[in-house]
């Protein structure tokens, strides 16, 4: 009898050993697609100023950040290497089009992107309206080059893959990780120039925390994203044109000419509640009024609020509580469907 229970012992032990040797091969696939910033960045040993975006590859960022090989299979992906401010609509394109097709992948859990800070919350917003997945999308970046003492590149990106392969994450579209903050691409933006917690989902805070591995959600971004969004740019090589006209005072009347001159679409860039001067709210009246295709949107220069429809001045659209760079982005899609103002209005109400 002993003995048969000591069989039974092994047997067990070496059974969960099994288990377990399976589970460390069954880690879920967690793709990296690099495209620079300071993330990515080198210069003087210790210093966290005066270093070029973009110089290490992605292999590189991986291989910097300890553990980060047990919380998932890691595939990477160089889709660019550059500072933020260089990445254009067509890289975006190229970013989605390459999401939606590894996405069709049933080992990948989830996507990371690692990005410069500087225009990380409209390319996460991009990819928010345009991926088709309920897989999770990770943008991350750095304040601190890799270099620097204290980089916040490693833990950022640790977190980020840890949240890319979360059950958790599954169906929340696309959010930034920044300094243990879970953020909603719809909502955060940028809001300091230097420091490492760097960014804020404005009124609505966080989605959550991350601690070390494991994400905390709190509250989730009700707006429709991803795969409940009619925007598909799989057949585009570009976006349409539009321009963003910062408003202040004494802005004079060719500035809104000149923006509407050359652009499909102009985001207002206004004060208080997307507001302008009478010069510029008439003479974009006047333009509506005769024949002008140009779509107007008034979005606000602060950081949080509402801008609400004018009902005198039905020729723009509010741009409800989008920053300008994010209406921007809402607009060229927008235009990418329809130059109706009332359908774009109705957009601008709903995503
Ligand atoms: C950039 O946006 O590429 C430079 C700044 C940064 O990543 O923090």
């Amino acid at each position: 009898m002993k003995k048969l229970l000591a069989l039974l012992c092994v047997a067990a032990m070496l059974f969960t050993g099994s288990v377990i040797a399976a589970a460390d091969e069954e880690l879920p696939t967690v793709v990296i697609l690099g495209t620079g910033g300071t993330i990515a960045g080198t210069g003087e040993a210790g210093k966290t100023t005066g270093y070029s975006a973009g110089e290490l590859d992605i292999q590189s960022l991986i291989d910097g950040v300890p553990g980060i090989e047990k919380l998932a299979k890691l595939q990477g992906e160089q889709v660019l290497n550059t500072a933020s401010d260089n990445v254009t609509d067509k890289d975006w394109i190229v970013l989605a089009n390459r999401i939606n097709e590894l996405a069709k992948d049933p080992k990948i859990a989830g996507f990371v992107i690692t990005h410069g800070t500087d225009t990380l919350e409209e390319t996460a917003y991009f990819l928010d309206l345009t991926v088709k997945t309920d897989k999770p999308v990770i943008c991350v970046g750095a304040m601190r080059p890799a270099t620097a003492t204290s980089a916040d590149g490693p833990l950022n990106l640790y977190q980020s893959v840890a949240l890319a392969r979360s059950p958790e994450a599954v169906g929340q579209g696309v959010m930034v990780v920044f300094s243990d903050g879970i953020f909603s691409a719809r909502q955060v933006t940028k809001i300091t120039t230097y420091r490492t917690n760097a960014f804020d989902g404005k009124d609505f805070g966080a989605l959550g925390y991350m601690v070390d591995d494991k994400p905390y959600f709190y509250t989730k971004d009700v707006r429709p994203h991803t795969t409940a969004t009619p925007f598909d740019v799989s057949g585009l090589e570009e976006l349409p044109k539009v321009g963003v006209a910062y408003f202040h005072i004494d802005a004079e009347q060719e500035i809104i000419d000149m923006f509407m001159d050359r652009y499909d679409g102009v985001i207002v860039a206004g004060a208080g509640n997307g507001s302008m001067s009478t010069l510029w709210h008439n003479r974009i009246k006047e333009r509506v009024d005769g024949g002008d295709s140009t779509i107007v949107v008034r979005a606000g220069r602060m950081d949080n609020g509402i801008v609400t429809e004018y009902a005198t001045n039905p020729q723009t659209i509010a741009g409800n509580n989008l920053n300008p760079q994010k209406a921007r982005i809402l607009l060229q899609l927008c235009l990418t469907l329809t130059h109706d103002r009332e359908v774009i209005r109705d957009y601008f109400a709903k995503y």
